[in-house]
């Protein structure tokens, strides 16, 4: 296992690559990647970097994402199976027939989507930035997609504004149901609940704190508190009971897993590094629209 890290680092110096790694992957991944993190975190590094070669260690959407952000850079994708079921759950004419029902009305797509729907939408959002983006529109009324829970959970957070969602989500979050939480605050009277967004709203409603990936890890980590329920994809836990031996950390229910995620190995991140394969391709004037509605997404984040 060192011996293909030590192999993988040194690919990396050659190549001039860098590894994006979103926190859902296989553990060992981190071994070898240059930033960790949720969406839009590894978007905000995929803008920045000055790297050759961006190696996403996630799910296909995040690839294609970098991609567009950096049309000169080879992006490769170490496993092309790697694909989220919630962005697959809206087709471009399922898009256009959602906004032909509802004309008029300013569209925010969440990240987990294609790049043929972020080019016919207004502004794409992540779970850290959906609040912040759906207000910086401006509007009383917003389509969003394809997650009609993180849609409604916004919705909630701000109140006066009417959020028409589309019916997509994620499966992953969706084996998480109420009872789960009721039954773990029964054993666990003391800890704390934390979950995500695309959790149903009925399981959001029942948590002491609802965010992002990293939103969720912060507020572990800033807590007082030691014990904690978490109501998202198992590698959270995995790294925040490995980084804080000092708290206790508990998923929620077993097998609250992204198989889309764990994909990835560092055997196959190595022959995508070292054969330059399983890159990620966009077509120039899809990518140049997708490229707007990312781009807004990051300057309200950023600013
Ligand atoms: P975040 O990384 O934005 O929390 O999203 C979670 C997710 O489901 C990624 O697909
Ligand atoms: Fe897609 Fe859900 Fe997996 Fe995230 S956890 S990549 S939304 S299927």
């Amino acid at each position: 296992m060192n011996e293909l890290i030590e192999k993988i680092n040194k690919l990396k110096k050659e190549k001039n690559a860098v590894i994006l790694a979103h926190c859902y992957q296989n553990e060992e991944i981190d071994q070898v990647a240059d930033f960790v993190g949720d969406s839009l975190y590894l978007s905000q590094m995929a803008a920045k970097t000055d790297a050759d070669i961006i190696l996403f260690a996630g799910v296909y959407f995040m690839a294609q994402t970098a991609k567009i952000l950096n049309p000169d850079k080879k992006v490769l994708l170490p496993r092309l199976e790697s694909g989220c079921k919630m962005a697959d759950m809206i087709s471009l004419n399922q898009l256009r027939e959602f906004k032909s029902k509802h004309p008029n009305i300013p569209t925010v797509c969440y990240i987990n989507s294609t790049a043929e729907v972020k080019a016919e939408c207004d502004m794409c959002c992540t779970s850290s930035n959906a609040v912040k983006v759906v207000k910086s529109m401006g509007a009383d009324k917003i389509l969003f997609l394809p997650d009609t829970y993180l849609g409604k959970w916004v919705e909630s957070q701000l109140g006066c504004l009417e959020v028409i969602t589309y019916p997509g989500f994620c499966p992953t979050h969706l084996q998480i149901r109420p009872e789960d939480i009721e039954n773990a605050r029964a054993k666990y009277p003391n800890a704390e609940v934390l979950a995500h967004p695309e959790c149903h709203q009925s399981v959001t409603k029942l948590a002491d704190y609802v965010g992002s990936t990293t939103g969720i890890m912060k507020y572990a980590i800033e807590s007082d508190k030691k014990q904690f329920i978490i109501a998202t994809e198992k590698g959270v836990v995995d790294r925040l009971t490995r980084d804080y031996p000092e708290k206790e950390f508990i998923l929620i229910k077993e097998n609250i897993v992204c198989s889309n995620m764990k994909w990835h190995t560092l055997t196959d991140i190595y022959n995508a590094l070292d054969r330059e394969e399983h890159e990620i391709n966009v077509d120039k004037d899809l990518a140049s629209k997708a490229l707007n509605c990312i781009n807004r997404m990051l300057e309200v984040s950023n600013g």
